[in-house]
Formats: C-alpha cells, sequence, structure tokens
C-alpha cells in the first residue's frame, strides 16, 4: 500500500491500474480510522481490483464552531487499518492541495439537504457534496463506498450521481457498532467515560424503534414517541433531532408506507452523535 499527498500521483497510479485492465474502488473518508471505515474498504476490496482511500478532513463541510481544528487525525494509525482491510492507495492531500486559493466552485443540492443534518448544519453537504465529486473525478473509481451510520450523506450522494450523471456505482454499507450497541465513530474518542456509558442511549432507542416496526407499527408518531422517551431518560443526553423521513426524498413521513429511515442527532454532553436505522432493514 502507498500513501501519496498529490492530485498528480493517485492519477498516475490509477491510470497504471486502468492501463492493466483493473477496477477500482473508493472509500472517502476523514480519517481516524475505525472498524466501520474498514467494513467498507473490505467491501471495496473484494469487489474491485484496487482501492482507494481518501483521509481528509475536509475543512468546507465544517461550520463555524464546529470541530474542524479538534478533529481527530493520526495517518499511521489510519494507514494500518486501511493496509489490513485491503487498501492499496490512500490519498492524503493538505487542504491547499484540495482547495487553491482561487477556488470557487460548489455542488450545492436543495431539497434532500433541508432535513436533518442539513437543517442543523446549514452548509455541511454543500461542502460534502462538492469534495466527493471532486474525489470522484480525481480517482474515477467504478464503485464508491458509504456507510448506512451517515443515512443522509448516503442519500444525497446517491441523488447527486443521478442528477450529475455520474458513472460510478455508489454502494451503501451496514452500520458497525461497539459491543453494547454505540455506533462506530471517530467522534466517539470526544466523549468522557461517563458520556460513552450515556451514549448506548442511542442504540438502546434505535433498537426500540427497530422492534416496533418490526412488529407492524406503521405509525412513525407512535415509534418516534417511544424511542424519544428512551433518550430523555438519560439525562446527559439532549435531542437535536429525530425523525421519520422517506428514504429518498428525505421528507418527514408520518407513516410508514415507502422505505423510510429512522434518524437521530443527539448531544450527549458537548459531543454530537447521529445513528439511525433503515425500516427496510428492521
Ligand atoms: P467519515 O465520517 O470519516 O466517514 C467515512 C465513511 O465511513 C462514511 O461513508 C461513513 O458513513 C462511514 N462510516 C463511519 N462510521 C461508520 C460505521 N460505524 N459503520 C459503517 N460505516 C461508517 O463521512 C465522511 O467521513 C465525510 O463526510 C466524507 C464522505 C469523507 C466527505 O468528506
Amino acid at each position: 500500500m502507498i500513501i501519496v499527498k498529490t492530485i498528480k500521483e493517485v492519477r498516475e497510479k490509477v491510470k497504471e491500474w486502468r492501463d492493466a485492465g483493473l477496477s477500482v474502488g473508493l472509500v472517502p473518508t476523514m480519517g481516524y480510522l475505525h472498524e466501520g471505515h474498514a467494513s467498507l474498504i473490505k467491501t471495496s476490496s473484494s469487489a474491485n481490483d484496487r482501492t482507494v482511500v481518501s483521509v481528509f478532513v475536509n475543512p468546507i463541510q465544517f461550520g463555524p464552531g464546529e470541530d474542524l481544528e479538534s478533529y481527530p487525525r493520526d495517518i499511521e494509525h489510519d494507514s494500518e487499518i486501511a493496509q489490513t482491510a485491503g487498501a492499496d492507495l490512500i490519498f492524503n492531500p493538505e487542504p491547499e492541495e484540495m482547495y487553491l486559493d482561487n477556488f470557487s466552485t460548489f455542488v450545492d443540492m436543495t431539497g434532500l439537504t433541508e432535513e436533518l443534518c442539513g437543517l442543523s448544519r446549514p452548509g455541511h453537504f454543500r461542502g460534502v457534496c462538492t469534495v466527493v465529486t471532486k474525489l470522484f473525478n480525481i480517482v474515477k473509481p467504478d464503485r464508491a463506498y458509504f456507510g448506512k451510520k451517515d443515512a443522509q450523506q448516503l442519500a444525497v450522494i446517491r441523488h447527486m450521481v443521478q442528477d450529475l450523471n455520474v458513472d460510478i456505482e455508489v454502494v451503501g454499507c451496514p452500520i458497525v457498532r461497539e459491543e453494547d450497541g454505540l455506533a462506530k465513530s471517530s467522534r466517539n474518542t470526544y466523549l468522557s467515560h461517563e458520556e460513552r456509558k450515556a451514549a448506548v442511549v442511542l442504540s438502546k432507542s434505535i433498537n426500540a424503534g427497530k422492534e416496533l416496526v418490526k412488529s407492524g407499527e406503521k405509525d412513525a408518531g407512535i415509534i418516534l414517541a417511544k424511542m424519544q422517551e428512551i433518550i430523555e431518560a438519560e439525562p446527559l443526553a439532549k435531542i437535536d433531532y429525530i425523525k421519520m423521513v422517506d428514504a429518498d426524498t428525505i421528507k418527514q413521513t408520518k407513516t410508514i408506507e415507502a422505505p423510510a429511515i429512522c434518524a437521530m442527532a443527539v448531544y450527549i454532553g458537548k459531543t454530537r452523535l447521529i445513528d439511525n436505522f433503515f425500516t427496510e432493514d428492521a
């Protein structure tokens, strides 16, 4: 596995692979890799001849006062995890490599980005869509891998690929969890010992919601009320949002008729964590 920092080097390597007739998978990440990222890399390397992992803390998807500066970084650990999971190349550019001084073109989606995290984090998906488009253009993979952990992001990327006729297959991968159920996240490192214990309410609430869906409950209000009750019983938890949305349009739904996503963002202390389930997977 090699680590490169420039767009030129990525292009040269990918061209070499292409000339040899090899297929290429891309796993975009912001680094501080854990088993969630590793599962995406493994899935890519089992379906493609070569896998590129990008490790880039994308400044333009962070809002003012968010954790851009404190976002955890550890490229050595990342390269161990990526290599073990089957990556062939890590692309780890500096912000200046991705955004020249005169950078002024953005990919801005309406509709799907106006709910959930898009509401709480204005400009976030503009930053995500822009960097993912750039990574798609730099690597030109056959397939790109995204986690269901970021359910709205996955829907947004699928929609962007459709809208802009991007010739890349977007593959959604299941959420990887800690033993107690907490969804793996680079941001879990922010949690104190006490907060880490409290954070289990997210997955507890997700499991309760899943059970209701499994039992045939279609009324989103009933499902969300039960889930909310579980979170509110934890003094360290504060709900940012908890909603049932259509899986394609990300518009709120009162009744589950089409595939839906039940998604939440919850503050545990100062740390904002997200979790969700797809009703189809319940
Ligand atoms: P990041 O948060 O590093 O996540 C990279 C990818 O790993 C995303 O597709 C995310 O959904 C997936 N992932 C994270 N935790 C996971 C888990 N517990 N189980 C399964 N998959 C998980 O998402 C981003 O970075 C950025 O927004 C990015 C797409 C790289 C653009 O900057």
